[in-house]
């Protein structure tokens, strides 16, 4: 075994019923590590975090975590999402190969929004909206029926300053807006809500949502964008300076994880009620009932103030990794001043 794991609040778990769930043999007799950006929910941290007693090669770390999958599979179940510090990923390729490691299947990115540049294998620059666009709170993909289930982030090039990719996990936030705004609850989960969205005819990389409908379908052909927006049950209208408008289907807004039995706010809301605004873009008709009734504002203010109540802002250090559960945890971004260098990895 090349490493040990600090295991953060050892102690304070082993006292939870649920804990034997986390695999006898996994290494909790060693030590604990504190990453001062923790939150605390239900007697557990968010994230978890995970360092390495020694520092090994690349070579080494991705036979750990080859060898540790399953146990890391669980713990990200248990906590929603793992934060990997420490260990020794200096480049892209380590990183592609350490998730590898995890045996996932890669996703292909159709349907999401923000502009991504491919690096290395399975690995994608996060979203290269401008530096000073802050991205709201999302589950990846939310907006589309086929979403990733783990999402890896990686970190190239640390920001100095802001460039944080905040965490909230879903289930704290639905139950906090069922305390502050249950009838807006109650219509969410008996309408769902349809996303509407223009694409512009290729990338527009000073947009958060510039993707055009050449990469987001992954073809220059027409007809095929169509059929693949036909595949997901978007509608769609060309329009005449050649952008893409579409209207997703009804999909739901919060949903049962069925892993967990914990409701979850599944859904892109905020991020497109905050953000999907540009030149050719609405945001605040970005997402809708599926009447075509806007999201109501005073609703939109409590959910802003809950995504902020419950927020975790680790800061990135060089070769940091979090694994997310993309069912369990929503993301952002925080604007920042360059450089700042994230990329990410989607995975069934
Ligand atoms: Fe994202």
């Amino acid at each position: 075994m090349p490493y040990q794991i600090y295991y953060k609040h050892c102690f304070e778990l082993s006292l939870q019923k649920d804990f034997n769930k986390v695999p006898a043999d996994l290494n909790v007799d060693v030590l604990t590590f504190d990453a001062p950006e923790q939150k605390t929910f239900d007697g557990r941290p968010f994230p978890l975090v995970l360092t390495p007693s020694d520092v090994k090669d690349t070579s080494s770390t991705v036979k750990w975590a080859e060898s540790e999958r399953v146990r890391l599979q669980q713990l990200l179940l248990e906590y929603g999402a793992v934060l990997f510090r420490g260990f020794a990923l200096e480049r892209p390729e380590d990183f592609d190969a350490f998730v590898k490691a995890f045996r996932y299947e890669p996703l292909p990115y159709v349907g999401g929004a923000a502009p991504r540049t491919l690096v290395t294998g399975n690995v994608f620059t996060a979203n290269e909206a401008p530096p000073d666009a802050l991205i709201p709170f999302h589950h990846e993909m939310a907006q589309v029926p086929s979403f990733p289930n783990v999402l890896f982030f990686y970190c190239d090039t640390a920001p100095t300053e802001g460039g944080q990719t905040p965490l909230v996990l879903s289930n704290e936030v639905y139950k906090e807006m069922c305390r502050r705004d249950q009838p807006f609850v109650d219509q969410l989960e008996e309408k769902g809500v349809v996303y509407h969205r223009v694409l512009p005819d290729g990338d527009d990389p000073t947009s958060p949502i510039g993707r055009g409908w050449q990469s987001t379908y992954q073809t220059t052909d027409r007809s095929e964008a169509e059929r693949k927006c036909a595949e997901q049950g978007t509608d769609f209208e060309w329009l005449p300076n050649g952008c893409l408008r579409t209207h997703t289907t009804v999909l739901p807004a919060i949903r049962t994880d069925p892993r967990t039995d914990k409701k979850t706010w599944f859904n892109s809301i905020i991020a497109a009620y905050l953000g999907w605004g540009d030149s050719r873009n609405d945001r605040k008709k970005a997402v809708t009932f599926p009447d075509g009734t806007p999201m109501p504002e005073a609703s939109m203010t409590i959910l802003e103030e809950v995504f902020e109540k419950l927020a975790i802002d680790f800061r990135w250090r060089k070769g940091d990794v979090v694994m997310v559960d993309n069912r369990q945890a929503l993301h952002g971004r925080r604007p920042f001043s360059p450089p700042r260098r994230i990329m990410a990895a989607l995975c069934r």
